[in-house]
């Protein structure tokens, strides 16, 4: 691990070109590389990520671009909060070596057609909801390891069908960079950390904790001795209708492999990859939520 600076300002770059000279006289130092994806209106989520990177490599990049393929329309691209400067502020509390944050026509000039497309894992859940958002992520991904050639790439679990989703695209395509994921951030009071939230009025954020709630009670059932999915699935879903105005996407407690839905959790290696997933909507802001069952 190398000492960072943790005051100054992360030098950014806006170039893939630049990018990549800069990677090339790391990885000629003899750098481990590390990287952090992100679409910026970064949180302490985010900083656990590109604080894990710190530890394991010696060089870490942060990348910012909101990314316009993975939004469909009518979603919330134009209003999805850019707040760059204040991100590298937050940034060099971490000390990050570098930030990449390309103009949109950096990452998709002109006349660009090509996309990345992760069958079956994305046909449900989030895929269900937002047809075109994954085959969005895994083009934006597959252009920063290109372009970023990285030893390893930090996801948050929140997001976990994407996760699922990326260590798929990787496997499928032999990139040759390592994918960890790291813990879910959660406010003290439950609220999963996300860049959505800061869309929340303070009544919708009260009213969003029933999503955590909801996997609070999915774990006690579990250790409880519950091990029918439905009744599982039965419970979370009356959780989350008690809280007026939250509507439900889907809840789900699926296999933290294959995204399928799981029926019991008698079988032990199943158990071991139970996932519970939450989507509903807070007035007009979607959440997103998971617990692993142990
Ligand atoms: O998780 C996100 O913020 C985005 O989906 C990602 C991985 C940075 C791709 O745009």
């Amino acid at each position: 691990m190398t000492d960072r600076t943790t005051s100054d300002l992360p030098i950014v770059v806006t170039t893939v070109a630049e990018l990549r000279a800069r990677v090339a006289a790391a990885r000629a130092a003899g750098k481990r590389i590390g990287l952090v994806p992100t679409m910026g209106a970064l949180h302490e989520g985010h900083l656990s990520l590109a604080r894990a990177a710190n530890t394991e490599c010696d060089f870490t990049i942060v990348t910012i671009f909101v990314n316009p393929t993975q939004f469909g329309p009518g979603e919330d691209f134009n209003r999805y909060p850019r707040v760059l400067v204040h991100d590298l502020q937050l940034l060099s509390s971490v000390g990050v070596d570098l930030v990449f944050a390309p103009e949109q026509q950096e990452m998709y000039p002109a006349g660009s057609t090509t996309f990345v497309e992760v069958a079956g894992l994305t046909a449900q859940w989030e895929g269900a909801v937002r047809p075109q958002h994954f085959r969005g992520v895994t083009t934006i991904v597959a252009k920063l390891f290109n372009a970023a050639a990285a030893d390893v790439a930090y996801f948050g679990q929140k997001d976990y069908q994407q996760v699922t989703v990326i260590r798929r695209m990787v496997a499928d395509l032999n990139m040759p960079i390592e994918i960890r994921v790291c813990p879910i951030v959660r406010d003290a009071d439950g609220l999963a950390l996300s860049s959505r939230n800061a869309y929340l009025s303070d009544d919708e954020r009260r009213r969003a904790l029933v999503l955590s709630r909801s996997l609070h009670l999915a774990n006690k059932l579990v250790e409880q001795g519950e091990t029918d999915t439905a009744k599982i699935v039965a419970a979370m879903r009356a959780c989350v209708e008690s809280e007026p105005g939250v509507v439900i996407d889907y809840v789900a407690v699926v296999d933290g492999d294959t995204l399928e839905p799981v029926e019991s959790l008698r079988d032990k290696s199943s158990l071991h990859h139970a996932v519970a997933i939450v989507a509903a909507r807070v007035g007009t802001t979607r959440l997103i939520d998971n617990v692993i069952l142990e």
